[in-house]
């Protein structure tokens, strides 16, 4: 889809559809919607009146213009009540509006820019937020579907602006918008895409594809390496299976001044079947996506490579299949971490946090700080919240309250879970350092006080996206399937992060 900002007046663009709108309770619609209701001889007034539009949140009208302007449709959307509407409100809405009107056979749409003559809604923001909710909320995995789409795309979105001074601030808005709207979208497409083709090698030939692309430093960890590196944690789950494992260390250089370096760590398990701790095979299919914190690490590198900021950002990505075999894992094994760590196997399905321990020590090694890692790592977190917001846990507060704040800006929700100390017994093991089980009460922190173990005193934040990387129901800007959740938070965060 070809989006263009454009100073016109919404009511002669010529195209398929155009989209104003109504916040609740307005009787007497004012600006756009107000010369659009005019152009339609009172026909929104009317609706208004008859109380079929009320502007309630993601309500979405759509009237016929019979000729009385050039577009054929004119969508009214419900943008809520103005004192509560944010820019995740607005990328929401945009995301359910596009849908509607790709179903309703537009090639063409116009929108305003919604929100932005409100309260504290900044133009290039809102612009973004619209940019972001068309292509994130058009988005399809439709790769391994032979038959076409009954639904054509929109192919262009037109942002219309009167006032032709804010076509600077709309622009800039409409390219950050762009770049991290695809970077998610890119994401999304690998956590869908189905395990038999996105292997651990897979996996690293795209790293490879987009280190080329946008000229970043890519170094690929194969086995014999790992081994050099002593990460036998990482080895022992990839041990069970036939596709070998790989480490992606991609590096994005924006401040040859600075020798600091943030390091973004994505667990990238390209099938988790439990290994000989096998899971129930209902559902089991959804662990193609169990590699979506590395699919976000890489993607969001992607994205600040073309945004530029003044910063470092280092992403790496442990990668591996985690599958039951004569030569796999075993419950009761000793394995060894890269940082010297021992750990008893109490499961071999709880595997994220064994290859994130060697990544984690790695990073580390490397002098990488601070270290945010990002992975779908226990099915103890979604329980606990669902897939409404992801949880965050850490060593440092100062670290968590800036990765919530970069996160709240994008409207990828944040919970923090505590880490006390006393946690840590449940981690205890008789015969090695740790063990990599806590058992099943408060899953999700003792899987974080796991990898504390091995953060040593580094500044460090993990977020836990096991609710929230997968949707099974469509709304808003998030389709079924992949969100590609995180990518925004960790693009915002270092381009927050930038001197
Ligand atoms: N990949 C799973 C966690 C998961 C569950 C992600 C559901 C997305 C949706 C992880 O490797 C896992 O199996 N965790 C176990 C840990 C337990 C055995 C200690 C879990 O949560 O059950
Ligand atoms: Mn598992
Ligand atoms: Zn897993």
């Amino acid at each position: 889809m070809k989006i263009k900002v454009v100073s016109e007046d919404i009511t002669a663009v010529q195209t398929d559809a155009v989209v104003v709108n109504l916040f609740e309770g307005v009787k007497t619609p004012g600006g756009a919607t107000a010369a659009m209701d005019q152009a339609l001889d009172g026909a929104i007034t009317k609706l208004i009146e008859h109380d079929v539009i009320k502007g309630k949140l993601n309500e979405i009208t759509t009237v016929y213009s019979f000729g009385k302007i050039p577009a054929r449709i004119v969508a009214i959307v419900g943008l809520g009540k103005q004192p509560e509407f944010t820019l995740d409100k607005l990328r929401s809405v945009t995301g359910e509006f596009c849908r509607r009107l790709r179903k309703l056979n537009c090639q063409r749409v116009a929108t305003i820019v919604h929100g932005a003559g409100v309260g504290n809604v900044e133009p290039g923001s809102a612009c973004q937020a619209i940019v972001e909710g068309s292509l994130l909320g058009l988005y399809q995995f439709r790769k391994h579907m032979t038959k076409k789409n009954e639904d054509k795309d929109i192919e262009e979105l037109l942002i219309v602006e009167r006032d032709a001074a804010k076509l600077q601030l709309l622009n800039e808005g409409c390219t950050r918008g762009k770049i991290i709207a695809e970077a998610t979208n890119l994401a999304r497409d690998w956590v869908n895409e189905p395990a038999n083709y996105l292997t651990p090698s897979e996996l690293a030939r795209r790293a490879e594809e987009l280190a080329r692309l946008h000229n970043l430093s890519i170094n690929i960890l194969d086995q014999e390496q790992m081994e050099i590196e002593g990460m036998g944690a990482l080895l022992g789950v990839a041990r069970g299976s036939q596709q070998p494992p790989k480490l992606i260390v991609l590096s994005y250089k924006g401040n040859s001044a600075s020798s600091k370096t943030i390091g973004f760590l994505g667990k990238g398990i390209t099938f988790d079947s439990g290994g000989i701790s096998i899971k129930p095979s209902e559902g089991m299919g959804e662990m193609k996506g169990d590699m979506a914190g590395a699919a976000a690490v890489i993607a969001a590198v992607a994205a600040i490579a073309q945004l530029k900021p003044r910063i470092n950002v280092t992403a790496i990505a442990p990668a591996t299949e985690n599958m039951p075999s004569g030569n796999a894992l075993k419950p009761g094994d000793v394995i060894k971490a890269a940082n010297g760590k021992t750990i008893e196997i109490e499961t071999t399905d709880a595997e994220g946090r064994l290859i994130l321990a060697d990544a984690l020590s790695y990073a580390v090694k490397m002098g990488l700080s601070p270290l945010i890692d990002i992975a779908t790592l226990t099915g103890a977190c979604r329980v606990a919240l669902g897939n409404i917001c992801s949880g965050i846990f850490g060593n440092s507060q100062e670290l968590i309250d800036q990765i919530v704040k970069a996160a709240n800006e994008t409207g990828e929700r944040l919970w923090q879970m505590p880490m006390y100390e006393e946690y840590k017994e449940q981690n205890k093991s008789d015969v090695a350092d740790v063990k990599n089980s806590g058992g099943r009460w408060a899953g999700a922190i003792t899987a974080a006080q796991f990898l504390a173990e091995f953060v040593g005193e580094t500044p460090w934040a993990h977020i836990d996206i096991a609710g929230t990387s997968f949707r099974e129901k469509e709304s808003g800007y998030l389709p079924k399937g992949a969100t590609g959740v995180g990518v925004r938070t960790l693009v915002n965060f270092a381009l927050n992060s930038a001197g």
